[in-house]
This record gives structure tokens, sequence and C-alpha cells, in this order.
């Protein structure tokens, strides 16, 4: 029995391996400390659990509009209105099984076979399986430190061919934690539009930045294709709860996919999500995004003293993307080796692509303070300091 070609070129998400591996050990008795982990660690906030018994205590847990619940689509547009002083039409509002979906439903709605799309390296990893699960193909922008790990509008104008569709960017990124300017937005968004491209941008971790607050890409034009979620900042990973807004001329097809492909979002996570803008729930989170400061700084200090170099501060998410190349040059067997014998998880570079991949590897700060410091102090012990 043969499976489909395309199944060649799809990766795993070796984050995914690695943690089931560090969950094996675990199992076996072994301390593991996750600095692998893309999660908070902190457990749903309590309004939302909340929200999610009363409304599972009446029973009537049935399929809803495949775009999501009206509730749930007016409040996130009363939240873009209160956060980001933006009016954001509701119907243009889709509610998906997380990010995950709406970055799926995305591509499958823009890419046509032989279609290139522009992401930078490193990235997030399952873009670039979902473009070639549509036969696209994926062009990698190289970028490092000295562009904050963000592509550039030149390299928009270098990368670009006749057979481009568009391009995909986070910020804050993962692995990177690095941001965009509101004006690099834009200068990418000249540089796509000029060209008849689609612009998507991955806005997931926003609300997780330190000592700076974003606009949302939505601000510079409603024809880009912006994502969202529910797992990071509002702490709901298991809940799998996404949002896309969608420029006007492509709901039809967004809303045709997400009928086909996933009936309906989560009925009980749409519900409990409700109460994931109530005062009492974002003082909650706002504590939580104090914490991931205060968490960033402490391991941001420690890898450094440790060698790691790291030359441009990350200002968001939980990541900081670390040079390795003092102690390897090969990241994957060295993140092997930490977890196997000093118990520390981490992520190697080879996750988000190949430029320099093996001389970097990603710490996620989604463990306390205590744990972050066990873990440099083992990561020291293994370096032999
Ligand atoms: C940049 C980025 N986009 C999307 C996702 C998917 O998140 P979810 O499907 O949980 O919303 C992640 C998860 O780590 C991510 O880092």
């Amino acid at each position: 029995m043969t499976s489909s070609a395309r199944m060649r070129d799809i990766r795993p998400f070796y984050v995914m391996e690695l943690m089931k591996k560090a969950h094996q050990l675990e199992a076996a008795g072994a301390s593991v400390i996750h600095l692998e982990v893309g999660e908070p660690d902190f457990p749903t906030a309590e309004p939302i659990v909340a929200a999610a018994q009363n409304f599972l205590s009446h029973g009537h847990v049935h399929y809803t509009p495949s775009l999501g619940i009206p509730e749930l689509r007016r409040a996130l547009a009363d939240f873009y209105r209160t956060r980001y002083q933006l009016d954001v039409d509701p119907e243009t509002i889709v509610i998906t099984a997380g990010a995950s979906a709406a970055l799926l439903i995305t591509l499958g709605a823009l890419v046509n076979p032989g279609d290139e799309w522009l992401m930078p390296d490193p990235s997030y990893p399952c873009n670039r399986n979902f473009a070639r699960l549509f036969d696209g193909k994926v062009i990698p922008i190289p970028v490092d430190a000295t562009s904050n790990f963000q592509p550039s509008a030149a390299d928009i104008a270098r990368y670009w061919s006749p057979a481009t569709r568009g391009l995909m960017v986070a910020s804050p990124s993962n692995p990177t934690g690095t941001i965009l300017s509101q004006s690099q937005i834009a200068a990418l968004w000249q540089e796509v539009s000029d060209r008849s491209g689609h612009l998507v941008v991955d806005e997931i971790y926003h609300g997780l930045t330190y000592g700076v607050d974003l606009a949302s890409a939505l601000a510079i034009s409603k024809d880009i294709f912006v994502i969202n979620s529910f797992s990071k900042y509002f702490g709901m990973t298991g809940w799998r709860l996404g949002w896309m807004i969608v420029p006007e001329t492509h709901l039809r097809d967004v809303e045709k996919l997400a009928q086909n492909l996933f009936i309906c979002p989560s009925t009980i996570a749409q519900h409990a999500a409700l109460a994931a803008f109530a005062p009492e729930t974002l003082e909650i989170l706002e504590k939580r995004r104090a914490i991931f400061s205060h968490r960033r700084n402490v391991l941001v200090g420690g890898l450094r003293a440790l060698g790691f170099e790291i030359a441009t501060e990350p200002q968001g998410a939980f990541y900081i993307y670390a040079d390795c190349s003092r102690f390897t040059d090969n990241s994957a067997e060295f993140a092997d080796k930490l977890l196997m014998e000093a118990g520390v998880a981490t992520t190697a570079g080879n996750d988000f692509g190949t430029n320099r991949a093996s001389t970097h590897m990603r710490f996620a700060y989604t463990s306390d303070v205590a744990k972050l410091e066990e873990a440099l102090s083992r990561i020291k012990r293994f370096l032999g300091q």
C-alpha cells in the first residue's frame, strides 16, 4: 500500500517527537525540564473554565455555524475595537480550530499547484507543510540577527518570481520571538500588493510582548489575511480554538473550506472563549504576561552567561533563539544529548528550516523560574563549566 507522493516531502514536527521522547523518559522515572514546549504552563484562566462548565451543564453541545457562533465573532470585533482601536466587521472574523486550521484554510484557499510562497527561514514549520499539501512550493527567505530574524521589503523584491503568490510572516515570530514594526509590515505589504500577491500575518503571539504593544496588520489593509488564536495569550492550547480575519473577497472560499474540512470549531471551546475578554480574565492574563517577561530576562541572562549568543533580544512570544555554535555545529545531536544526559528538553534549529539551523536552538520559557534556573545549572554541568 503506497502513500501519496507528497508524503515524502511532509516532515514531522520534530518538537512534538522530542516531547514524546521526553515524556517516555519521564515515564521511566527520569527528571526532565521542558524548555521545548510551545505552550503556557498555566492552567486555563478560571472564568473561561467556569463558562465551559456552565455551558456543558445544559448538555446542548451541537454543531455551530462553520464560521463560528455569532456571539464570539461579535466579541472578537469588540476586542479589536478596545485593544487595537480598529473597526472590524464581525462577518469577516472566522472562528477556527486553532491558528492551525486558520493557516490550513488560508493556504487551501490561496495555493495553486506550483505556486511559490515566500516564508522566512527560520519560521513556524507547519506552514511549509501546509503549502506542500496543496502542491505549492516554499521559497525560504534566509533571515538572521542582522534583520531581527524578519524579512525586509528588499527581500521581497529579491525573492519574488513570476510564480510567487504570497508571503507569510509572524510577529512575534516562532522560533525567534522577534517582531515586525507596523512600518515594516506596511513596507512588506507595499511590495506584495504591488505584485498582486497575498500577505498572511500570523499574530498568534500578540499580547505576549514585553515592553512594546503591537498594532494589528489589519490597520494597514483589510486585504491582509490576519491569523490569531486563543492558544497563547489566552492560554487555551488544548481547547483548539483560533480565528482569522479574512478579506471579503475570500470569505466564501474560506467558508466552503471550513464547512468541508471541519464542519465547525469546538462548540464547548467557543462558549468558553466568550469569557476570554472579561475584565477578570484579562487581569489574570496580564499578570501572566508580566511573569513571562520576568522569565525571559532570567533565561536570556542565564543563557548568555553560559556562552549562548543571543544577538537580538526577543520582544515577544515565549522563545529564545540562541546561537550555540560555541558548543556544537550539530544542534539536533546537541539537543538530543542535552535531553538524554542532562534532562533538559530543547528544540534544535532544524525544526524551523535549514538556514544556520545546525548552530541554533530554541529555548521556551514556558516553565517557572525555579525550573529555568535548575535547567541552566544542568546545562552548565553538561557543558563542564
Ligand atoms: C507561529 C504559530 N502559528 C500557529 C501555531 C498553531 O497554534 P494553534 O493551532 O494552537 O492555535 C503556532 C503554535 O505553536 C505557532 O507558533
